[in-house]
């Protein structure tokens, strides 16, 4: 099977949960409070090690952080390709984690924001033709590394996540995966329409050579190609966290392509792995391992 590269950000995520998300002007109280690992990058990482993976994460960290690389190792990600640097401080956010398991994510890039060309080249001297990336848009150099990728023929996996003017022509171009939610799509394609049948239609025109990946929430996820495209619903669950859910599919998706499975198979994994996620609180802390995805696989949805 491929190497993966995962070039992303290592966060430490400071998750506070609360009634509602606080508003302008508004002090709220928090219920409950916890530190974890996240990133999406490192989240994403974790799910393809999880999922039985050869998976290389890439970035950099403050000194601040190498708890994260604990994490990693547990989820047998090789971490030989992470930095850590004495000036810089490890990337954070602040999540709210609602009562219906809704978050919304503060983000501080810190170190992530350090990935410089020259980082990138020696992570990239390590990878050849036929090896995989898979980047999020939480690093700095997110075009310079993506098109070199592309450029020495690994396979390019892209996450536009979050959505943002990073997200230039030149890096969309070199991707020859896309794997993207609802709001991405609407950035990305312009459409003001976030029902599916018209996010894939503006995607398959927009993108008539690539795989493209596109999860909607609650109404599940699809796959679309100009001569092929498949809808997988959710599994119902109650949902406690949502924090990763997409990290989690991203993954599992990515490594049941790479397993062999047919698209509808893989989808179909991913989404059973997403609706364990968000059973548990955290984000890296609440991916499942394969063992447990693949026994309850055929529960019903
Ligand atoms: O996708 C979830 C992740 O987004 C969190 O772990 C947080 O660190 C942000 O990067």
């Amino acid at each position: 099977m491929s190497r993966i590269l995962s070039f992303g950000s290592l966060n430490i995520d400071y998750v506070y949960s609360v009634d509602h998300f606080v508003q302008k002007g508004e002090t709220l109280s928090s219920d409950g409070m916890h530190v974890s690992s996240g990133g999406k990058g490192l989240n994403q990482s974790c799910a393809l090690g999880k999922a039985g993976c050869q998976v290389y994460h890439a970035g950099i960290i403050g000194k601040d952080g190498t708890f994260l690389l604990d994490v990693l190792k547990q989820a047998r990600v090789d971490t030989s390709l992470i930095r850590i640097s004495d000036e810089i401080q490890t990337g954070n956010t602040i999540i709210q984690n609602d009562k219906e398991g809704d978050n919304c994510i503060l983000l501080y890039g810190g170190a992530n924001q350090a990935v410089d060309p020259e980082f990138a080249d020696s992570v990239l001297s390590h990878f050849s033709r036929g090896d995989v990336i898979i980047l999020q848009n939480e690093i700095s150099s997110l075009e310079y590394i993506i098109t070199k990728a592309a450029s020495m023929g690994m396979t390019t996996v892209f996450n536009p996540s979050p959505y943002n003017e990073k997200i230039t022509p030149a890096v969309l171009d070199a991707a020859d995966w896309l794997i993207l939610n609802e709001t991405e799509a609407m950035g990305i394609t312009g459409s003001d329409s976030e029902k599916e049948e018209v996010l894939a239609e503006r995607l398959r025109t927009k993108f008539p050579d690539k795989k493209i990946v596109l999860t909607l929430g609650e109404r599940g996820s699809c796959f679309i190609r100009s001569d092929f495209s498949c809808h997988q619903d959710i599994f119902k669950v109650h949902a406690v966290d949502t924090t990763a859910a997409g990290d989690t599919f991203t993954g599992y998706f990515v490594a049941g392509v790479l397993h062999g499975e047919e698209i509808p198979e893989a989808l179909r994994i991913a989404a059973r792995a997403s609706a364990i996620a968000v059973t548990r609180a955290g984000a890296a802390a609440s991916i499942p391992w394969a063992d447990e995805v693949k026994n309850a696989l055929y529960d019903s949805l």
